[in-house]
């Protein structure tokens, strides 16, 4: 099955318009904070304490905000290129106090705008399939990350089959392609989980 652009499916339309994206923001709230407890407990288990945290695609922002409740001194940054979600994000985190701690700004995965060997723990989930060039995305997440540090990202699975209920599962990745895209990046002990297609790995020591 050929994989669709994302301008095929649709689906980057919705991030273009304030009503749709705040709708989105709104369906995807509670899913995105499961996606934030899940990942307190997968650094939990790693036994990783992070002092930065970057969330690329940041969405609704509750991923990273509920993240904030297990991480009481980190310090977590989200980047997104939807200017409604930004300020979605922004204004949950000031409402619970969060805003010297939880920062949202606006940058392209493509393109992060921050020192090399910043982050601890670079998160990102359900984006990679949404930009223009994949593996630039994930050689950014790289390069970004410090020695050590632990890259966890979630990608979309493409299937025919979930792409007649909704079609942005035809613009997503084979494991194949994932693993592919990886040996094009200096990320190492990269570990591919199916399902969900979760890409953890670590940055070169
Ligand atoms: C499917 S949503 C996932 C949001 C969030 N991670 C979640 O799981 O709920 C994809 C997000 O990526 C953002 N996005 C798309 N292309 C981007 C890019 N080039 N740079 C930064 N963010 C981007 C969209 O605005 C959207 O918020």
């Amino acid at each position: 099955m050929k994989r669709a652009s994302i301008q095929e499916t649709g689906f980057d339309r919705i991030f273009q318009n304030v009503e749709l994206a705040a709708g989105y923001a709104k369906r995807h709230a509670a899913s995105a904070r499961r996606a934030g407890a899940r990942l307190a407990r997968f650094l939990n288990r790693a036994s990783c304490s992070p002092a930065r945290v970057l969330d690329v695609g940041s969405g609704s922002g509750d991923t990273l905000l509920e993240l904030a409740e297990h991480l009481p001194d980190a310090e977590l940054v989200g980047v997104d290129l939807c200017q409604t979600l930004l300020d979605i994000s922004r204004r949950k985190a000031s409402e619970r106090g969060l805003d010297g701690r939880v920062r949202f700004e606006e940058a392209s995965a493509t393109a992060l705008p921050y020192d090399d060997v910043s982050f601890d723990v670079v998160f990102s989930q359900d984006t990679l399939h949404m930009v223009d060039d994949p593996v630039r995305m994930l050689n950014e997440c790289a390069r970004v990350l410090k020695p050590g540090g632990v890259a966890r990202i979630r990608v979309i699975r493409r299937s025919w089959l979930l792409s007649c209920v909704e079609g942005i599962f035809r613009s997503g990745f084979t494991r194949h392609e994932i693993a592919e895209m990886l040996a094009q990046t200096s990320f190492e002990q990269v570990a591919i989980r199916s399902g969900l297609l979760y890409v953890t790995s670590q940055a070169r020591r």
